[in-house]
């Protein structure tokens, strides 16, 4: 295989021809900023160009040092990206699933060996003689750990060379380990943290509306999310808009649902993240168990109110929903006490389980749902916003971005009644983004906030809402 002409990364999960789109500027803006581009890529080989501008120089009008490192860098990973076959490097492909290839750098050195002052051209090349190796421990859930080098010309003067080890894995076999604290590998804790951080970060953005305009107050979330999370918060913002409003709406969904609690509850909140709602809601009489993967509590021990000496009744347990049953796991916590009523809040979560492991998990949670006044509040996306076929560009690009921000939607229901009563769950209220917002956007005709309960639905709990 050998292609020619310009490159871009699409939703094939490969690098299409075509001009360099904005998919991997978005990724990487500063190469947009550069006019880097990718000129050609083929099985095991990228060439690509820093183009000599005002931009790239530097005092004496060469290349920046260090942008023909980020250059070489790209380049490289591009080559080896080549051979793990259709499966998508997370944060550059649009992901389809939820399996695709963390691929990073491990160390890197560079030999400058003359002033670049013409257009940089940047070629990499993966020996043919490791393509089946890389591959094959690739596939098989090994870290692939492979040193490429990077030959730097202008014209036909080599003016650097750069030696870049990478590191890449496959999604499924890293998260093999999601349980196990001291084998977790780094980047996943990372990439789960980030995630919930984001959450929390977007959140913390609403706190920089005008009072009037908040969805909800909330002090806790800035302190959640960190710097680092409000960064991501904003970066998400610029590249998918709409992911503030759904997140605002959502959380203020749930929290009314319990402000409107007739009685003390024992709310359970699976996947909790760094969400801050005992501390937002101020609300002692129920009691809040908090699951998640050790990892997670963890991290939410360390930047929440500490639990244990808060006012608020809060019992945190370590669950993987992969390989653990939620009703298992909660039954086993001497503080639940079954006397009361149960609110389970899956927020954020039922969209990024296959199907399989979807319904186990609410068959655990009907299992707990058999007195009257138990509820579950979950979020959900329609099919056709897992399958990016809404119909409608500005829903189907959001779709894109998530996919491309390495959280693409891989479980959606479009009857949800249906869905819900191969579980003995009844829904009692179905509302939407368009409920708590007067912004409008097509993406929330595909996200809707549905609460459920037993077959036959507690007094005062008849069907209301409706998804807009
Ligand atoms: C998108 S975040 C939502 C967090 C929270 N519900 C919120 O709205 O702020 C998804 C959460 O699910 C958790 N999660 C993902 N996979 C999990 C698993 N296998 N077992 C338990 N929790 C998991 C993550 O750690 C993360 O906290």
């Amino acid at each position: 295989m050998n292609l020619h002409g310009n490159w871009a990364m699409d939703r094939s999960n490969r690098f299409i021809e075509g001009p360099l789109t904005a998919s991997f500027h978005e990724a990487v803006p500063v190469l947009e900023f550069l006019d880097w581009r990718i000129d050609h890529i083929a099985l095991g080989e990228a060439r690509t160009t820093l183009p000599i501008n005002v931009e790239s120089t530097n005092q004496y009008i060469t290349h920046q040092a260090a942008l023909m490192l980020l250059s070489a860098d790209y380049t490289g990973g591009i080559a080896l990206s080549t051979l793990f076959q259709s499966a998508p490097i997370i944060g550059f492909h649009p992901m389809e699933t939820d399996y695709g290839v963390y691929m990073w750098g491990a160390k890197a050195s560079i030999k400058w060996l003359y002033p670049s002052s013409g257009d940089l051209i940047c070629t990499s090349t993966v020996p043919a003689e490791n393509w089946e190796r890389i591959y094959r421990r690739f596939r098989d859930g090994k870290r692939v750990i492979e040193t490429l080098t990077i030959d730097m010309h202008n014209g036909d003067l080599h003016v650097a060379q750069a030696e870049f080890t990478y590191w890449a894995q496959n999604s499924h076999s890293l998260r093999s380990n999601a349980f196990d604290t001291k084998r977790v590998h780094p980047i996943f804790d990372h990439r789960y943290k980030t995630s919930a951080k984001l959450i929390a970060g977007l959140r913390a953005l609403e706190q920089e509306k005008p009072e009037a305009l908040r969805a909800f107050d909330d002090n806790i979330s800035p302190r959640a999310a960190g710097t680092h999370g409000v960064t991501l918060a904003r970066r998400f913002c610029r590249v998918i808009p709409q992911l503030a409003p759904m997140v605002a709406t959502r959380t203020a969904s749930i929290d009314r649902l319990i402000d409107g609690l007739a009685e003390p509850y024992n709310i359970l909140s699976v996947g909790v993240g760094l969400d801050t709602r005992p501390w937002r809601l101020d609300s002692p009489q129920h009691t809040w168990f908090e699951l998640d993967l050790p990892l997670m509590l963890n991290y939410r021990a360390e930047v929440l109110p500490e639990a244990d000496h808060s006012s608020m009744q809060i019992v945190r347990e370590p669950i993987d929903l992969r390989a653990d049953r939620l009703d298992e796991r909660l039954l086993s916590i001497d503080a639940y006490d079954q006397e009361k009523p149960l609110l389970i809040i899956w927020e954020g979560g039922s969209m990024y389980f296959d199907d399989l492991l979807s319904k186990q998990i609410f068959r655990s949670i009907s299992n707990l749902m058999s007195d009257a006044r138990a509820l579950l509040w979950f979020d959900f996306v329609s099919e056709a916003g897992v399958k990016g076929e809404t119909g409608n560009t500005a829903a189907t690009n959001f779709i894109r971005c998530m996919r491309k921000m390495g959280e693409p939607f891989i479980s959606g229901y479009d009857d949800i009644d249906g869905f819900l009563a191969q579980f003995g769950l009844v829904v009692t209220a179905l509302e939407g983004p368009g409920n708590y917002t007067t912004h409008k956007d097509p993406i929330f005709q595909h996200y809707s906030f549905c609460t459920a309960a037993a077959h036959s639905p507690p007094a005062g709990h008849g069907r209301c809402g409706a998804a807009p």
